[in-house]
């Protein structure tokens, strides 16, 4: 469907605090947190409404809510970073989670631990990891949700590479894809440039 990249100035600035070298756990994690509710925000603009009576105290007028589940779907580690944030809008979103390891030298996603909350057939699911890199994680991922019954799956990235990008659009081109920042390229090693490292260290302080 389509690859928007959220501009806004407070995004970049964040951002910009994340891809430093020098920024503790502390400062990745709450401009992470920040981010993710700035994205969500945008993201959200087009949510489908159901309008209600409501009284207050003195009159009867039209009140609305979100019509459908919202279901976040961190791929762990990196992508717990995100819930928080987007919760704090959408507080009543139902949380499942996928556990995928990427191996170091082929680059090829393993999966761990994947659960669900009931009925997302109808949701709108927010698949959420802050790197999109080879896209391999991120195409298991969905791969996975569209096999529970998913079918409005939304993935949120922070940094994507082209190349992630280009892959997850070829195995997933019905889905739409929201990041804050379309990166250069990936390294032999297979990290986002100049991008911020890695993520899931950088959150959990394991490196
Ligand atoms: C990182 C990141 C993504 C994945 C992206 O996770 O958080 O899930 O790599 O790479 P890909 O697009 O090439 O699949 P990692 O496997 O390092 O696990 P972690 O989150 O536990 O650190
Ligand atoms: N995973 C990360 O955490 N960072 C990258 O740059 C690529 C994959």
């Amino acid at each position: 469907m389509a690859f928007t990249v959220i501009k806004h100035p407070l995004i970049l600035d964040k951002l910009t605090r994340m891809r430093k070298k020098d920024s503790n756990s502390k400062v990745f994690k709450e401009n992470l947190d920040e981010i993710a509710q700035l994205m969500a925000y945008e993201i959200f603009q087009t949510i489908e409404l159901k309008e209600f009576e409501i009284e207050t105290p003195v009159a009867v007028t039209k009140g609305y809510k979100i019509a459908k589940d919202i279901v976040l779907f961190p791929i762990l580690r990196a992508g717990l970073g995100m819930v928080d944030g987007i919760v704090k809008l959408v507080p009543n979103a139902k949380i499942g989670h996928i556990g995928l390891y990427r191996d170091e030298t082929t680059f090829e996603p393993h999966e761990y631990f994947a659960k669900k909350p009931q009925n997302i057939e109808e949701a709108t699911v927010l698949v959420l990891d802050p790197m999109l890199a080879t896209g391999g994680s991120a195409n298991m991922a969905i791969d996975k949700v569209k096999e529970w019954g998913a079918k409005n799956i939304k993935l949120v990235c922070l940094v994507a590479a082209p190349e992630g990008k280009e892959n997850v659009e070829k195995h997933h081109p019905d889905i739409d894809i929201y990041v804050a920042a379309l990166d250069e390229k990936l390294d032999s090693k297979g990290y986002i440039i100049p991008g911020l490292g890695d993520a899931g260290d950088r959150i959990f302080g394991t490196k």
